[in-house]
């Protein structure tokens, strides 16, 4: 399937503007949740060149488990509360991390990445997953990543998987 690359000179919001309307129009009539994660982050990792990593874990009891992503083999669990991830998921918030280094308990799954963003995916009130997006650039990730991916954040989690 061919999917358009917005142009370099798309501010972010644009960016992430056209990519909902490609995502919408990827998951039309496909009901398969995991199809559907998998072929978001084939989607979003292609079109944002300054990710290394782009993906889903889903909470399992008291832990974050890898799900679809698209970048370097990663940890497959992570506790809750703990790393970027769990810490976004029990703090129920976007995380914008510009330097991991300087956060406290971070998880280097690459070793060679700088800045991370993690937003929480809720269903019915609950964290059932993160949607993680690194990048091997400091400080990659503001306030507009934040809130173009809160939409898909919600779209996710309208979805079986
Ligand atoms: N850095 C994350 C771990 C997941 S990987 O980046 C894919 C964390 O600290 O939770």
């Amino acid at each position: 399937m061919f999917v358009a690359k917005p142009s370099a000179a798309s501010s972010k919001r644009e960016r992430y503007r056209e990519l909902h309307a490609q995502l919408a129009s990827l998951l039309a009539g496909e009901t398969d949740g995991l199809a559907n994660a998998a072929n978001m982050a084939a989607l979003y990792f292609d079109a944002l060149p300054e990710l290394n990593w782009f993906g889903f874990y889903f909470l399992r009891g008291a832990e974050l488990v890898l799900g679809p992503f698209q970048g370097k083999v990663a940890c497959v669990r992570i506790a809750f509360g703990r790393g970027v991830c769990g810490t976004a998921a029990a703090e129920r918030r976007t995380l914008i991390v510009p330097d991991v280094e300087q956060f406290p308990g971070h998880i280097a799954c690459d070793a060679g990445s700088r800045s991370e963003i993690v937003v929480p995916i809720v269903r019915r009130g609950e964290v059932v997953a993160v949607l993680d997006l690194d990048s091997y650039e400091l400080a990659a990730f503001d306030d507009a990543d934040a809130a173009g991916l809160a939409p898909i954040a919600e779209l996710v989690g309208t979805l079986a998987w």
